[in-house]
C-alpha cells in the first residue's frame, strides 16, 4: 500500500516527519517492547534528525527501546564527513540519551563485502532469525537521489537484483566507489516505509518514479513496494510540482 502526503516545505516536512516517528516509535515499544528504525543518509532527514534530538521532542520518545541501524553507508570510516553515521551522530545521537548498544553502525571502514558480511550478522542476530527469514524494520527511512537512487542502490548497478542477502557491498561505477547497502528485499520486508522528497529539484525524478514506466534498473526507487507494509512518500510542494495526478 502506498500513499503520497505533500506538505507546504521543507520545514513541515520535517516536522511531519518527525511527528509520524515519534507515533511510530510509541505504539511499536507499546506493543512490543522495542522500535527498530533504519536511518537514510544525505541531506534531506537533518531537519528530522535535528528536531528529533530537539528540546520540543524530549521524553518524547523512550530511546532505551529504540535501536538503531543504517540502510546504506559509505565504504569510509565513522569519522569521514562522507559517514551517514556521522551525520546521524551530529545531527540526532550524540545529542539523546540512547545506550550505546542501540546503535548498530555498519562497519564501513571495513573492506566493502566484509563489512556487508558483518552487518547481515548483526541484523540476524538482532531479529534474532535463525532460518534464514527476513527481518522486519518497523520503520525504515529512505531519500530519493536524482537519478533514481535509493539507499545505495544505484541504477544499473549489481545490488538490484540481489535477493539471496540482506546487506550488500555494492559497486557504483559512477561514483568510482563502494557502498554498502540494504537490499530491495530487506527494505520491502519492512513494515513501513518513508521516502523524504524535498526541493524543485527533485521534483523530474520523483514524477518519473511516482508517474513514468517501470524502469526499475533506471529508477531503483521504483524497486521500493513492501510486500506487506506501508509505503509513504513523504514529499514538499517544491518536489511534487511536477506530479500530474
Ligand atoms: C546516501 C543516501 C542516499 C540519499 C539520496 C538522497 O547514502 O547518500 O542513503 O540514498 O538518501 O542520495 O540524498 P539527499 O537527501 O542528500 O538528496
Amino acid at each position: 500500500m502506498q500513499s503520497i502526503e505533500i506538505y507546504s516545505d521543507a520545514i513541515s516536512l520535517a516536522a511531519n516527519t518527525a511527528n509520524k516517528i515519534v507515533n511510530n516509535a510509541v505504539q511499536a515499544i507499546k506493543n512490543k517492547g522495542v522500535f527498530s528504525i533504519a536511518l537514510a543518509g544525505g541531506s534531506t532527514p537533518r531537519g528530522v534528525y535535528r528536531l528529533l534530538a530537539s528540546e520540543q521532542y524530549e521524553d518524547q520518545i523512550d530511546w532505551d527501546r529504540v535501536h538503531v541501524f543504517w540502510g546504506d553507508e559509505r565504504s569510509v570510516p565513522p569519522e569521514d564527513a562522507d559517514s551517514n553515521h556521522l551525520l546521524a551522530r551530529q545531527t540526532l545521537l550524540d545529542h539523546i540519551l540512547i545506550p550505546s548498544e542501540n546503535i548498530h553502525r555498519i562497519k564501513a571502514e571495513l573492506p566493502p563485502e566484509n563489512a556487508a558480511a558483518d552487518y547481515e550478522r548483526d541484523l540476524i542476530n538482532f531479529f534474532k532469525l535463525s532460518g534464514g527469514g527476513t527481518p522486519r524494520f518497523d520503520l525504515v527511512l529512505l531519500g530519493l537521489g536524482e537519478d533514481g537512487h535509493t539507499a545505495s542502490l544505484f541504477p544499473n548497478t549489481a545490488a538490484l537484483t540481489i535477493d539471496q542477502q540482506l546487506v550488500v557491498a555494492n559497486k557504483v561505477d559512477k561514483l568510482d566507489s563502494w557502498r554498502i547497502t540494504f537490499t530491495p528485499r530487506l527494505i520491502n520486508s519492512a513494515a513501513k516505509v518513508f521516502f523524504l522528497v524535498s526541493g524543485e529539484i527533485k521534483s523530474e525524478i520523483l514524477q518519473l518514479v511516482l508517474e513514468g514506466e517501470f524502469q526499475p534498473n533506471l529508477y531503483p526507487a521504483q524497486l521500493i513496494k513492501p510486500t506487506n507494509g506501508k509505503l509513504q512518500w513523504l514529499v514538499d510542494q517544491q518536489a511534487a510540482s511536477r506530479l500530474k495526478k
